[in-house]
């Protein structure tokens, strides 16, 4: 695959997307094995340097990495020189001085990864673990390879097409959807965005299949595959965008009464950290229908197969 860096889902072809798939299927055996390791990434380093909290894209690209055999180095801001005040530059081009293939990283600005990529600090792969309010290019992929997963069996070459999911909350706020609307499009799903109008940028709801402002009603109209529930990001929030988390999640949270409406196996996504019992509650995350820890399972195979397409050498799996 000819890709050095992925920083947003627009930088995957549906072809290239199909075949990130279908590499996430292949090894997604290998942690089923005994030995859970290939020698794909046998002698490169990989550092996940991560300025902004995180729990699952963290622990999984660093599963991935040593299910690749890879030297993995772990930077946070905190305990770091970053909380000395060292600059993105400075950081990095130490980083690069010690010889490091891969950056992944976490950081709080939109657009900080693309930074990184398109400047001459450091001349190996970058991969976006999320930035800012921009994007989060490998929660996309491991949502659509779930999805896949759930709906065909990962079938080699399937795409989405015709899947109808609706992406659900604070859309404003989140990356999470930013990506999953650009890679469910270029997989040929259906994206339906449903959100209080103040958390639901015009561009983006022109960009979808349909935007609606009313839960209830798009439960009504939709024949939904899939809901995407976001999580309310309120250390986004500048200002208050609804009255109460009361009325939020009486409006806009996924509950017991709004699934059993839904069509019985549709499938209850959210990325994670979830607030239970604001945009979902207890009954609907824990239900047959969710695929929250599905999810994170996948998240290790998915960013495996990223790191195999822009950094492996030994490609046999
Ligand atoms: N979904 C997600 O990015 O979770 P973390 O913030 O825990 O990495």
């Amino acid at each position: 695959m000819n890709l050095k860096h992925l920083v947003s889902a627009a930088d995957l072809s549906r072809e290239q997307a199909v075949t990130l798939l279908d590499t996430t299927k292949e090894l997604s055996g290998v942690s089923d094995r005994e030995v859970k390791k290939l020698p794909t990434l046998r002698g490169k380093t990989v550092v996940n340097l991560f300025f902004e909290d995180s729990t699952r894209t963290r622990v999984s690209f660093e599963v991935a990495e040593k299910r690749l055999s890879a030297d993995v180095i772990n930077v946070s801001a905190k305990g770091s020189s970053v909380s000395k005040g060292e600059s993105l530059k400075d950081t990095v081009q130490t980083l690069a001085a010690i010889s490091a293939d891969v950056i992944v990283m976490r950081h709080g600005s939109s657009g900080a990864a693309h930074t990184l990529a398109n400047s001459n600090w450091f001349n190996g792969s970058v991969i976006n673990a999320g930035d800012g309010t921009h994007e989060h290019p490998t929660q996309a992929l491991l949502d659509s390879y779930t999805l896949r997963d759930r709906l065909f069996g990962s079938k080699a070459g399937a795409a989405l097409d015709g899947v109808n999911v609706a992406i659900v909350g604070d859309i404003a706020h989140s990356r999470v959807a930013r990506s999953n609307l650009i890679l469910l499009k270029t997989l040929g799903a259906k994206v339906h965005l449903i959100a209080p109008a103040t958390l639901l940028p015009k561009a983006l709801a022109n960009s979808a299949v349909s935007a609606h402002y009313s839960f209830d009603e798009a439960i009504d109209n939709l024949d939904l595959d899939a809901v995407m529930m976001l999580r309310v990001q309120s250390e986004r929030m500048q200002a208050s965008f609804f009255p109460t988390e009361s009325e939020y999640s009486r409006t806009w949270g996924l509950n017991r009464e709004r699934l059993l409406r839904m069509k019985k196996d549709v499938l209850v996504m959210h990325p994670g950290p979830m607030n239970r019992g604001l945009e979902i509650d207890s009954f609907c995350a824990d239900s047959p229908n969710s695929t929250v820890l599905e999810q994170v399972k996948n998240g290790v195979s998915a960013r495996m197969a990223v790191l195999y397409h822009l950094a492996g050498t030994e490609r046999n799996i």
